[in-house]
This record gives C-alpha cells, sequence and structure tokens, in this order.
C-alpha cells in the first residue's frame, strides 16, 4: 500500500543524498547466479529486517545491468567486505562486464550455487522469499539460510565519500568533516580516499 500526503513535498535530490552520506553502513558485494552467468554489485543498501526468522533485505536499482538476474534469482549472497577490499568494492561498483567482476577476489561456491566470497567479513547466502518496488529501486526479501564468519573481527564500512557534491557548494570540500565512531571489534572506514582504522572499545573521531 503506498500512502503519500500531497500536503508535504520531498526534499531535493542533492539534500538527501547529502543526508545519507553521514549514514554510513557496511559495504557488501551481492551476488547471484543465473543460467550458469555469475552476477554481482556493490551495494551499501543492505539492512537487517528481523531475527525470527532471520531476514534481511538489499535494494538494487532496476536500471542496473544485473538487475534481470536478481529479479528472478531464488538464491543471493551478502558479503561483507573487510578492510582492503576497496578493490572488490569499486569492481563491482562500476561498469566492468558481468563475469569480468569476478577476476578479482577468491570466489568458491555457497549451499545453493551462489557466488561467496572467500574471506568476506561475513557472508548471508539467502533464499529470496519476496520483493517490492519502490521508486528507482527494486528491494527483496531474503531468509537467510547459512552464515561464514571471518575469524578476523574488521568491516569495510563506506561514509561521507569525498566525492559526494554538496547542496548549494558546487564543489566538494572535506574541510570540516568529522566523525566518531564507537565500535566493539576493529572497523575501518571506506572513504573512498582513505581507509580508517577505528579502535577497539572506543569511540575514535577523524578528520
Ligand atoms: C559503495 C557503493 C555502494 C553502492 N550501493 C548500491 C546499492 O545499495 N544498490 C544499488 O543498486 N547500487 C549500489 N551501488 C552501485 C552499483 O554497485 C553499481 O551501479 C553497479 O554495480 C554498476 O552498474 P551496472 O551493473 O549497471 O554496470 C553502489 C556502489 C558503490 C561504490
Amino acid at each position: 500500500m503506498t500512502m503519500v500526503d500531497h500536503r508535504f513535498d520531498p526534499v531535493d535530490k542533492a539534500t538527501f543524498r547529502d543526508g545519507m552520506s553521514r549514514l554510513g553502513s557496511a559495504v557488501n558485494v551481492v551476488t547471484t547466479i543465473s543460467s550458469g552467468t555469475r552476477y554481482g554489485f556493490t551495494a551499501s543498501a543492505v539492512c537487517s529486517v528481523s531475527d525470527t526468522p532471520p531476514t534481511l533485505l538489499v535494494c538494487i536499482n532496476r536500471a542496473s545491468s544485473c538487475f534481470h538476474a536478481f529479479e528472478n534469482a531464488a538464491h543471493f549472497c551478502v558479503n561483507t567486505l573487510m578492510p582492503g577490499h576497496e578493490c572488490i568494492s569499486d569492481h563491482f561498483g562500476g561498469k566492468t562486464s558481468t563475469e569480468d567482476r569476478f577476476s578479482v577476489g577468491d570466489w568458491e561456491v555457497g549451499l545453493t550455487g551462489v557466488p561467496v566470497l572467500a574471506n568476506a567479513s561475513v557472508s548471508f547466502e539467502c533464499g529470496r522469499i519476496s520483493s517490492v518496488d519502490e521508486a528507482t529501486h527494486h528491494v527483496f526479501f531474503g531468509r537467510v539460510i547459512d552464515i561464514r564468519q571471518n575469524d578476523q573481527r574488521a568491516t569495510l564500512l563506506y561514509c561521507m565519500p569525498t566525492s559526494m557534491p554538496r547542496p548549494h557548494e558546487g564543489s566538494v570540500s572535506r574541510t570540516g568533516d568529522r566523525l566518531a565512531v564507537y565500535t566493539g571489534p576493529p572497523v575501518s572506514l571506506h572513504t573512498k580516499a582513505k581507509l580508517v582504522p577505528i579502535v577497539q572499545g572506543r569511540t575514535t573521531e577523524f578528520r
């Protein structure tokens, strides 16, 4: 059911993107296989839905070259990247051909046949249970049927990318950007420009 209150206009796209750039999220590569061909794309729009039963969601742009593979996929895998996996993020987030993408990274085959990144921070192998279109994106929900975790507790995060245009500025400047992250386990931040290690159990600030 769609509910829209027409008394209020949505904020403009640049303002929205600037606001969302502060949200911070893990960098994942979402994969599937269709007719023997592997597909994958970099995704930050991944979210836990419920632990009863274990369910997550992924948003994919319907204009993506691999959208049709995911639209019809019965299974998929969310591979959360480690610090040092920036090249995998770039490869799967760029205009690389479908099979070429898997030339970067060490890929294994999951229970359901989907590609699983061998040294991911964590991999969630899922059966697709439902999906819905919203705006430019397709949101698909997966029931988690297998999880593989790296012995090392670390994750690559994406936050306040340097290429994000600021509304009313026209150009990008990181002057004044400041981020504090509290984390138990070690985490790193992927800002496209640099990788910042976060000290265990502390609030770390950086500019
Ligand atoms: C850090 C990062 C996060 C991204 N998150 C998403 C996402 O959540 N959903 C999505 O559809 N595309 C996302 N993208 C963009 C896709 O990865 C990218 O459009 C796609 O892989 C390349 O498009 P193509 O498959 O049409 O060539 C992201 C890209 C990057 C670099």
